[in-house]
């Protein structure tokens, strides 16, 4: 593996207790087969989310310290106020103690019922909160971006013709676009500054607000910067700048590109929204100037923004995740194409189609991936979004089946990625031993966190299925 090697030494170390496959296999049963019931701290590397698991700088941990803790007017708010406005460029600024709080307030304030909110793809709390504030997600990402194998270089991009359509149609029912950046729910995709603007032109047109969610724009600002037409000499951060322009506000996981681990904001340039959305969040948050979160984390969020869009951090980074994605399909290890942003997608259906979906091949996957080598990652296929057609009883599978690793933000080193690259390998080498597993107690909704299961029996459920591998140490 080549790609830049740590731009940061480490100052402070977090040790990791090692496990015997033996243990991992008691915890698996115990855990019910659920790798969120795992504990943390038997997995070795653990690639569950990008998300508030990103290692703070020594600048981060200092800033805490000047964390100004007054409930109204503390001057960590203003510092941080100053922070997003200079980096979005948006007027009114609304902290929150991560993302989901942004879209829900912003939603429950712009979306009546009957409306609909069009997305490249919405992230899970984000189609969530638009339904539950009574709207239609729609999701408009162009038609490559659903093609695991397909290798364009901004496949997060809206299908803006389809947009069009979608604002005509709906005329006075759609209260505001979203762009996802990079778009996580179709692989960590980026989106280009040239779509971008096309967008804000649709919605301009159209009279309709565009909204960013920005959770991961730093990311998004190095793709435009390698490979966009023209945009080579352009730095990261006046790439940032310059696509927030094209909006008119943004809902923010601060968990991700804030480079901390709790924290997130609304910005947005509408007056009369603003105050909407801060007389719900003195109900359900806090006082506009610390919005559910410590001055400590306003500063540690300040910080984190400015840093990372250090351009030697970002190539390292995104290096990272296309080393171990380059890595595992050079061996020939089917993956979403080209790797995304903060994670590598493997394609599970094309990993394991001797196991039918409603016997989740990318859980198996991921129970193999921590039974024989301790790492987490995270099945995003039937398990998480499958469910049963309501008329005939039978299960409805997903488009992809696909297990996401997603790499928290200065965490692993090069070595232990190398090892993570290995034990995918050795995984889909031993692709054909993978068992399915059925749910032996769900949950009504978000079964994925909670529900148990065990691994289908050989020889009885599936007589075709092949025998379990021997047991490694
Ligand atoms: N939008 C996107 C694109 C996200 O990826 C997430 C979170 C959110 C919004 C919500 O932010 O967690 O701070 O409330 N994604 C995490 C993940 C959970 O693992 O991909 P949050």
């Amino acid at each position: 593996m080549s790609f830049p090697a740590e731009p940061f030494r480490i100052k402070v170390v977090e040790l990791l207790k090692p496990t015997t496959r033996e243990e991992r296999v008691r915890l698996l049963e115990e855990a019910g087969y659920n790798l969120f019931k795992v504990p943390a701290e038997s997995i070795y590397v653990d690639l569950l989310t990008d998300s508030g698991t990103s290692a703070m700088s020594d600048r981060q941990w200092a800033a805490l310290m000047v964390g100004d803790e007054s409930y109204a007017g503390s001057k960590s708010f203003f510092r941080f106020e100053k922070t997003v406005q200079d980096l979005t460029g948006y007027r009114h600024i609304i902290p929150t103690h991560q993302g989901r709080m942004a879209e829900n307030l912003l939603f429950h304030t712009v979306v009546k019922p009957g409306d609909a909110v069009p997305n490249n793809i919405h992230f899970d709390t984000t189609r969530a909160n638009a339904e539950q504030a009574g709207a239609e997600a729609i999701d408009l990402v162009v038609p490559e971006g659903l093609d695991p194998a397909h290798r364009g270089s901004f496949k997060g991009n809206m299908d803006t013709a389809r947009l069009d359509r979608v604002l005509e149609e709906r005329k006075g029912r759609v209260p505001l676009v979203m762009l996802t950046i990079t778009n996580n729910s179709g692989g960590g995709q980026p989106v280009s500054m040239a779509n971008a603007r096309a967008t804000a032109a649709v919605c301009r047109r159209h009279g309709v607000p565009l909204f960013f969610d920005a959770c991961r724009f730093a990311e998004n600002a190095w793709f435009v910067q390698q490979r966009e037409e023209g945009m080579a000499n352009t730095p990261v951060g006046d790439i940032a700048r310059a696509m927030f322009a094209l909006g008119d506000g943004c809902t923010m996981s601060a968990k991700k590109d804030g480079l901390v681990n709790i924290g997130g904001f609304l910005a947005m340039n509408d007056g009369s929204w603003s105050d909407q959305v801060k007389h719900r969040l003195i109900l359900v948050e806090g006082f506009p100037t610390y919005g559910g979160l410590a001055g400590r984390d306003l500063e540690a969020m300040s910080q984190g923004l400015i840093e990372v869009l250090d351009e030697d951090y970002l190539a390292f980074r995104i290096g990272q995740v296309r080393e171990l994605g380059e890595a595992v399909s050079d061996a020939g290890v089917p993956i979403i194409q080209p790797p995304g942003g903060h994670a590598v997608y493997l394609d599970a259906r094309a990993i394991a189609p001797h196991i039918p979906p409603h016997e989740f091949p990318g859980q198996a996957i991921a129970v193999a991936l921590y039974r024989d080598y301790g790492i987490r990652g995270v099945e995003i296929g039937s398990l998480m979004f499958g469910h049963d057609d309501p008329a005939t009883g039978q299960p409805v599978a997903p488009p992809l089946e696909l297990v996401r690793l997603a790499i928290p933000r200065r965490v692993y080193t090069k070595a232990q990625l190398a090892y993570v690259a290995r034990s995918v390998i050795e995984v889909h080498r031993r692709r054909e031993a993978l068992r399915g597993l059925r749910i032996t107690q769900g949950a009504p909704f978000l079964r994925h966190f909670t529900a148990t299961l065990e691994e289908v029996a050989v020889g009885v459920a599936r007589p075709e299925a092949p025998a379990q591998p021997a047991a490694r140490t």
